[in-house]
């Protein structure tokens, strides 16, 4: 059992408050000298009428210490000392029991969450700034899972837009079918900048663009196969990449889904009174608000990017019946999240407040060596591959042995570009350098892997131990601050949902791995004359590669065995 919820029932005996509460308010105390878990008295001061550093001194005096070092107060603060031997035996004895189940939860049982990540647009480049929503929503996605709600994964393609009507004069102009059959994206990116070039020199070709728009949208056969086709080529090509990072969607319903939901969305918020004409659009007015209206129809009628968002939100409650529908998209788009939800509100779903925007920042590169292929954007696609190239390398240098090194190389390097992503919260703008990504030593994947193949190494090298396990024997400081780390896995990801922040997670892997090293760094495993020690220590080794092996897989990132 969670050593937490021990504390918790503890304190229950002896005082009128709920569990739930309880546990919600220990504290994890800042220093190994404050003990392992703190009960703040300061709520039950309200309801008792006393000092709460006199509650904490009769709660003293009045509990047993039976399974703990001992307990103490500090001030307003009721200070448990687990026994360490008892701590050590309860959290290992679960995370193996557990495997890779550990960190499991049913609090979301019963309640479904939306996650939308991803999102690219058809036609257009999948670069390096989309490994940013793919790999925070991916991650969100599995920790939401993991705690038990029913998840839905959202990729809400960008294939709609007047810009089709475009790519079809385009395509009708000047597409080359070999080099659209080979490397699809490209070429349709070259028509469509060629588009614009022409364009400048002959208006006329907008209008013909437009007409063409006009078309798709009435359903016109010959357009919509064009469309069909540059959003199949798109897809396959997005597809490759997703199966290198192994991110999977449940619904790939994207902004050309909601054509035929946009009505009776339009006519709700006409019945609501919430529409209003401005320059011959339909807008929503948002003053009060302080933000800009939210333009539902243009002047000629057409929906627009916001229409086809309030729609999918509609759409999305009624399908799936959230409990909260998350959007991994870019902080630049805040301002529109913010109107759409705010318009949800204003027309009575009072839902709008479940819907939640998770933002990030941008990637820049500290040496632009990286190959370009497409002027300014550096491909995804390229990116991982230069990363899984570079990572063969260093296995060639330092373990040509290795078998399966094309594999283990392609964990690695996509590991550590993952991380990468996800090592610092979300908001702040990644500088991504090369030699600090795929270095073996500081915060990063392959350091957190290194550590993982290492510690396997360890069992595999241990063979059959036949000691008897005998946890009382890990008191040594490094010992059970591993055992308090692997035993304080749940918590993050609790936190990492609670604020959407899978950097809370990276962290905790990283802060596992390090602690980890410092334990072997500081004691012998196999060197042991003490069969019982050995049998015992090789137990937190196993618990600890567990640990990790679950935490990465959170974040999207497979472990290799061998390295
Ligand atoms: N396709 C958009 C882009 O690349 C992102 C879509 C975000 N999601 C949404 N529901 N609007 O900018």
């Amino acid at each position: 059992m969670d050593y937490k919820k021990i504390v918790a029932e503890l304190i229950k005996t002896h005082v009128d408050m709920d569990i739930e509460v309880i546990e919600k308010l220990i504290e994890i105390p800042p220093k190994p000298e404050m003990g392992d878990y703190a009960f703040p008295c300061f709520q039950l001061s309200k309801v008792m009428r006393k000092a709460p550093n006199m509650i904490a001194e009769e709660l003293k005096g009045a509990m047993s210490i039976e399974g703990f070092e001992k307990i103490e107060n500090l001030g307003p603060y009721l200070n448990f000392f687990v026994d360490k031997g008892i701590f050590a035996k309860n959290a290992i004895e679960t995370v193996i029991k557990e495997g890779n189940n550990y960190g499991a939860s049913n609090v979301g049982e019963g309640k479904t969450v939306c996650v939308e990540y991803s999102s690219p647009n058809i036609a257009k480049p999948f670069h390096v700034g989309h490994l940013f929503t793919t790999a925070i929503g991916n991650s969100l996605y599995k920790m939401f899972q993991k705690e038990g709600y029913n998840t839905v994964g959202i990729n809400h393609l960008g294939d709609w837009g007047t810009q089709f009507g475009k790519l079809i004069s385009a395509y009708n102009r000047w597409v080359d079918e070999e080099a659209l059959e080979k490397a699809p994206i490209d070429e349709l990116l070259r028509i469509y900048v060629k588009f614009h070039k022409e364009a400048e020199k002959d208006p006329s070709l907008d209008d013909e663009a437009r007409l063409n728009f006009k078309k798709l949208e009435d359903g016109d056969e010959e357009a919509t196969a064009l469309w069909k086709r540059f959003r199949d080529l798109s897809l396959k090509e997005f597809e490759r990449v997703y199966d290198i990072l192994g991110v999977k969607f449940d619904s790939l319903a994207g902004e050309a889904f909601y054509n035929d939901k946009m009505d009776i969305v339009v006519d709700e918020l006409r019945e609501k009174g919430l529409l209003v004409e401005s320059n011959g659009a339909q807008v929503v007015m948002l003053e009060d608000y302080n933000m800009p209206p939210c333009i539902v129809l243009k002047a000629d009628g057409a929906s627009i990017y916001a229409t086809r968002d309030l729609a999918a939100a509609m759409y999305r409650k009624k399908t799936y019946d959230f409990y909260k529908s998350v959007y991994v998209v870019g902080t630049p788009q805040a301002l529109h999240f913010k109107q759409v939800f705010k318009v949800l509100e204003l027309a009575d779903h009072e839902w709008a407040k479940d819907c939640v925007h998770v933002g990030f920042g941008l990637v820049k590169f500290a040496d632009r060596k990286l190959s370009t292929r497409n002027g300014e954007v550096v491909l995804l696609d390229d990116l991982l591959r230069e990363s899984i190239e570079k990572t063969l390398e260093v296995i060639n240098e330092k373990n040509p042995e290795l078998e399966n090194k094309e594999e283990v190389a392609k964990k690695i390097g996509v590991g550590a570009v993952i991380f990468t992503y996800l090592k610092n919260s979300r908001e702040k703008d990644i500088v991504f350098d090369w030699k600090e990504i795929l270095s073996f030593d500081g915060e990063t994947g392959p350091y957190v892997q290194y550590s993982y193949a290492r510690g396997n190494s360890i069992l595999n090298r241990a063979g059959n131990c036949s000691g008897n396990v005998d946890y009382s024997k890990l008191s040594s400081k490094e010992e059970f601050e591993l055992v308090k780390t692997l035993a304080n896995f749940n918590n993050q990801i609790t936190l990492a949902l609670d604020k959407l922040e899978p950097s809370i997670l990276t962290r905790y892997v990283i802060e596992v791995a390090k602690s980890f090293n410092k334990f072997y760094n500081a004691h012998s495993v196999l060197n042991l004359e003490d069969d019982e020690l050995k049998a015992t220590r090789l137990n937190l080794v196993k618990a600890t590669l567990q640990v990790i092996k679950n935490g990465l897989e959170l974040l999207g990132i497979d472990v290799v065995e061998k390295m």
